[in-house]
């Protein structure tokens, strides 16, 4: 079984990379056998999405359609495609998800998803493109917000949350918001992030 830890943090060994270790040492506790992959999304070469909806508009029944960019997403999408779990995790920027994680998300949006979905009335969402279920745990760190203000401070999970369900074919199992990281020390949610990891297998 493979698991995919994405680090949408341009830096490494701060919060969001130290907690994202955690929850593979606590995945690992449960299932030592786990093929692990962590990557850092700043190494890669990921460009924009330009719209230009060659993915989206694919009758390819494949599990990954071919978007017109030629760039690291190539390796990204198919290491999507192998794994069983994932861990997604991004400081929170300007209430939300990374730039860079935003990215990714945009273009994996039609690539690994068709938009055959239906919500309540319309028709069109996307749908993940194969029926192979993951799952999913997200972590969020943030310098200033107190988890017990998540609620009115965090656009992040229901975004991942979303992207989880609809593009990944993912079940969320859960997510920590690690706040107030500047006050507290990133140490304060090690243990919380060790059982959340425990929870992907
Ligand atoms: C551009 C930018 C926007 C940020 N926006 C927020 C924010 O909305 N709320 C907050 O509490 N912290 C905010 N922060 C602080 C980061 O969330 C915090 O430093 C994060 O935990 C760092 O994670 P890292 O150590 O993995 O880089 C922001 C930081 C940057 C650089």
């Amino acid at each position: 079984m493979n698991l995919l830890a994405v680090v949408g943090s341009s830096r490494k060994g701060k919060a969001t990379d130290t907690l994202v270790d955690k929850a593979i040492e606590g995945a690992l506790s449960k299932n030592p056998e786990l093929k692990v992959k962590k990557i850092y999304l700043s190494d890669y070469n990921i460009n924009y999405c330009k719209n230009c909806l060659a993915c989206r508009d694919s009758k390819t029944k494949e599990p990954i359609a071919l978007c017109a960019i030629r760039d690291d997403m190539d390796i990204l999408n198919k290491d999507i495609l192998d794994c069983d779990f994932i861990i997604l995790s991004t400081p929170l920027h300007n209430g939300g998800v990374t730039a860079m994680l935003m990215t990714f998300f945009e273009r994996i949006c039609w690539t690994l998803a068709k938009p055959e979905g239906r919500y309540l009335t319309f028709y069109g969402c996307p749908t993940s493109r194969t029926d192979k279920k993951r799952k999913v745990i997200s972590i969020i760190t943030n310098g200033s917000v107190p988890p017990i203000y998540r609620i009115i401070c965090d656009d992040a999970t229901k975004l991942i949350n979303t992207v989880t369900r609809d593009i990944l074919n993912g079940k969320s199992l859960g997510s920590l918001y690690a706040g107030a990281i500047e006050n507290r020390g990133v140490e304060y949610y090690f243990k919380k992030a060790y059982k959340l990891g425990m929870k992907l297998t």
